[in-house]
């Protein structure tokens, strides 16, 4: 298949590239670069443009037959988008839409798209499923659950196939090296303790320890970056067949709180780790952990890098010798 990855010079966007690319797929990258790298994309096409500008778009559907879309651009820090809430909606919303009506004009009716864990608000549940309500505290996650909202009122509308991915914590490397997680500013915890271990960064802040959780540290589901890759492809390959608007959680179903991330990545590292305890981080709900089961049965996803260890090494391999 030709397929258009929309945020292909990103983090989670450019492992997508690299596997559709081995398994036998063309990608073509469309990518602003705010947040993406140049050396990401590697030796696959990109085009740079912006989802705000309608004639970018229209210009890269309208030079290939894309048989899909997958669409990783986004703002996606929390606290970034309390503070500039407009860039969120204008990037992820507004921006979304304008790719949907350009995709509508070219032909194209199908795409995987990123969601995310924040459109369910404060959990209600231990394992977050499918079933739970969509209840964003935040603009980051409301933008994500509008930009959901949009594709179920394009299923019925005008056919729109699509598949949102919601992720929970994102994390680790590609085995190669090539390619890796790299912000700027970083505010994710596993690059953050990594970076401490190196002796990098201003020092590692734990962001409260009085949750109520087993050692007071919150809890998340972290999912390695090449299984939330393969998840798009059987996503790809579920919409060949498949209707309709789509969704599924995407996690391991196992959570850890913040200091077994650092004593996990201790004994990846093989030496202690300093940090310190800092007042909570606002917005962080205390505990995220996902059911996959339907991503399981229904698209027949199986994680490969479910253990926290393997993680944090294959992003310590990364974090060690970054390329960017
Ligand atoms: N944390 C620290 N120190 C750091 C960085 C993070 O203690 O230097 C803590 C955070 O407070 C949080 C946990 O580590 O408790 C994980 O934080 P991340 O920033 O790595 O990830 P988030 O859980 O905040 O983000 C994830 C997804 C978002 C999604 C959000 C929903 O990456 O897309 O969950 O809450 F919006």
């Amino acid at each position: 298949m030709r397929v258009l990855v929309c945020g292909g010079a990103g983090y989670i966007g450019s492992h997508m590239v690299r596997r559709l690319r081995a398994a036998g797929h063309v990608a073509t990258v469309f990518d602003n670069l705010s947040t993406g790298h140049r050396a990401a994309v590697g030796d696959a096409q990109l085009v740079v443009g912006d989802l705000r500008r309608q004639a970018d778009l229209e210009a890269v559907l309208a030079g290939d037959r894309f048989d899909a879309v997958m669409h990783f651009c986004a703002r996606s820090l929390v606290g970034e988008s309390v503070m500039q809430p407009y860039d969120y909606y204008d990037n992820n919303v507004v921006g979304t839409l304008n790719l949907l009506q350009a995709m509508r004009t070219a032909g194209v009716d199908r795409l995987v798209f990123s969601s995310t864990a924040a459109v369910f608000g404060l959990p209600q549940a231990d394992r977050i499923d499918e079933t739970h309500p969509i209840a964003p505290i935040n603009p980051y996650g409301a933008s994500k659950a509008m930009a959901e909202r949009i594709l179920a009122d394009a299923a019925v509308a005008y056919g729109l196939r699509s598949v949102a991915l919601r992720y929970f914590n994102a994390a680790g490397a590609t085995p190669s090296g090539e390619i890796g997680e790299s912000h700027d500013p970083e505010t994710h915890l596993i690059p953050n303790v990594l970076r401490a271990a190196l002796g990098q960064g201003a020092g590692l802040k734990v962001f409260g320890n009085d949750y109520p959780t087993h050692d007071g540290t919150c809890i998340r589901d972290y999912v390695h970056v090449d299984d939330l890759a393969s998840a798009h492809l059987a996503a790809l390959e579920y919409l060949q067949t498949q209707p309709g608007a789509h969704s599924f959680n995407l996690g391991n179903g196992n959570g850890f709180s913040v200091l077994e991330v650092i004593e996990a990545a201790v004994r990846v590292a093989g030496h202690s780790i300093p940090y310190t305890i800092e007042e909570r981080r606002s917005g962080d709900p205390d505990v995220l952990v996902a059911s996959s089961e339907r991503a399981r049965s229904v698209l027949g996803w199986h994680p490969r890098s479910a253990d926290i260890e393997a993680i944090i090494a294959s992003a310590w391999r990364w974090h060690r010798s970054p390329r960017y």
